[in-house]
Order: structure tokens, then sequence, then C-alpha cells
């Protein structure tokens, strides 16, 4: 189940002495003080008088349950501040963890220029922070970014724009289905963060969901509850993947044993499934054919 984005912001903002009375009214109206300190410092840092109207705007659509994320318009996820709005799945802190563990697969690989592909990129947060991250360490990746959504396309160019990573295509395409055939047996990292929250189960969950892309979040039933995506990404994977490359997808905390049986009959060799911070089973990671 997807954690509430929320809770994630690690640092607390700046206040000045000029901002304080501003936040006072906001929890006056009604938010949490951190959420008013953050809108304040986004809306009207220092306390800029004449950003009132923005402040209050932006606090209304907090109290109508709007994510801070979608109203702030960025977040950080790894090292990038990434664009984000209602196109878009707001990043998820286990989702940087899926980007942790697909560094060191990449380490173990010591390719200088890895090709990956990330599948449902969205806001580009997994794939972009790769190519960052990697640059860092003298490793020049290059991208296939991949999105059914040309909404979510664009804020993913967007976020590479504005990141300076430029070894980026963008595929508006459904899962491997658009992808050029002499990309198979290519890719050294294949990622994925896909939808994987069953219909039935959506009512259930945190209120803000409501807001992000239903086509991020929902899939079909087809090999369990919510799994039709995980289930065609597994399947498929081996065959784009060059000999001894890594598949790591992101699922749902019941689905762990349901992926590592598909990754074993769709020829994986080498499977695992890592757990969460939170302790749930989260990510898979497939290797060898
Ligand atoms: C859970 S979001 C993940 C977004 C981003 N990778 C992240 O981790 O924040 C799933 C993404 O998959 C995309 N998607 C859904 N169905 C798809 C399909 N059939 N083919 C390609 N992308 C799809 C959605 O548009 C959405 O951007």
């Amino acid at each position: 189940m997807l954690s509430s984005p929320t809770s994630v912001r690690a640092s607390w903002p700046r206040v000045t002495d000029a901002s304080r009375q501003f936040v006072e009214d906001l929890v006056a109206r009604g938010l949490e003080r951190r959420e008013a300190r953050w809108l304040v410092e986004e809306f009207a840092p220092g306390g800029d008088l004449d950003a009132e109207r923005a402040v209050l705007a932006a606090a209304d659509r907090r109290l109508r349950g709007e994510p801070l994320q979608y109203i702030i318009g960025h977040w950080p996820f790894r090292q990038l501040d990434l664009d984000v709005d209602s196109r878009v799945l707001i990043p998820r802190p286990e989702t940087e963890e899926l980007v942790e563990l697909a560094l060191r697969e990449l380490a173990a690989m010591d390719s200088a220029t890895p090709l990956i592909a990330d599948l449902g990129c969205g806001s580009g947060a997994i794939g972009l922070a790769l190519l960052h991250e990697l640059a860092q360490r003298g490793v020049t990746g290059s991208l296939i970014a991949v999105d059914a959504s040309s909404d979510a396309l664009a804020v993913a160019k967007r976020n590479a724009l504005k990141h300076g990573l430029h070894r980026v295509s963008f595929v508006e395409s459904n899962w491997f289905g658009g992808l050029d055939e002499s990309f198979h047996t290519s890719f050294d990292l294949i990622v994925s963060n896909p939808p994987y929250i069953a219909e039935g189960e959506m009512a259930s969950l945190d209120a803000v969901l409501s807001f992000e892309p239903r086509s991020a979040l929902v899939a079909g039933d087809d090999g369990g509850p919510g799994m039709s995506d995980l289930a065609t990404i597994i399947s498929s994977a081996p065959s784009w993947l060059r000999p001894h490359g890594a598949l790591l997808a992101e699922h749902g905390f019941s689905q762990g044993e349901a992926v590592v049986t598909l990754a074993r009959s769709a020829g994986f060799t080498d499977v695992r499934d890592e757990r969460d911070m939170a302790g749930h089973p989260r990510i898979l990671v497939a290797k060898g054919r």
C-alpha cells in the first residue's frame, strides 16, 4: 500500500520573524503548523506581505485536502527537486529505496555506459535520479523513459531539462509495446514503479490518493489483486534485458510472493524481494536468464 506522501518532508523550512504572524493566521484557519510554515516559506518567503493572497489561496487548497506537493509544485526525490502536479504521482520515499538498490545493481555490473528503461516514469523520478547519481560516479547512463500518459511525459521532460539530464528519450507507450524492436536484449537495467493497487482497495486508502491520477495507481486483477501491470512487466522484461541485466520493480506489500513466483516463471534465476524501511516486502530484484 502506498504511504501518504505528505509525511515525508525531512527538514523544517526557514521561518523568519516577519513570517511568524502569517503562520499563526494559517494555523488559526485550521492548517497544521508545519504545513503553514512550508506554505509561507514557499509563497511569501521572508513574510512578504504582498504575497498574502497567494498564501491564502494555497492554504485554501490544502484545507480542501489537496496534497501539499501539488500546491507547492515541486518536491525532493533523492538529490533532485522534481516539479510535480496533478498529472503525475507524487514520488514516495519507498521509491527512493528502489533507486538505491538499482545503483547497487549497476555498480556490480560495472558498465561505463548503462542503458536503463524506466517503465511508467511519471515525473521521471526513478530514471532521472539514476542518471543524476550515476553521473556523480563518473558513469554515463542513458535512459528510455516510458509512460502511457503524454501528460506525465511532459512533466518528466520538464524535470530532465530542469536538471540538465539530456541522455533521455521519452516514449509514449503501453509498457514495452511501443519500444523499438532494436532494444531487445539491450537494457542493463529495467526499473518500474507501476500501478499496483486493486480497484477494490482504493476506497480504504489515504484520501490524498484521490488527487493523484487514477491511471498511476490502479491496476487490474489478472494474476492477483492489482497485479496485472506487474505481471505484464515481469513476463516481458527478460527479452528486453541483456544477459545478466536486472529488473527492479516496486510492488504492494501483499504482492511479494506473487512477484517472486512470476519472475521465476519468466525465466529469471536470481530473484529476491527487498523490504522497505517500514519492513514491508516492496521491491523485486530479478536477474539472470
Ligand atoms: C505509480 S506511478 C509511478 C510514477 C513514477 N515512476 C514514480 O515512481 O513516482 C505509475 C506510472 O505508470 C504509468 N502507466 C500506467 N499504465 C501504464 C501503461 N500501460 N504503460 C506505461 N505506463 C503506464 C502511469 O501513467 C504512471 O505515470
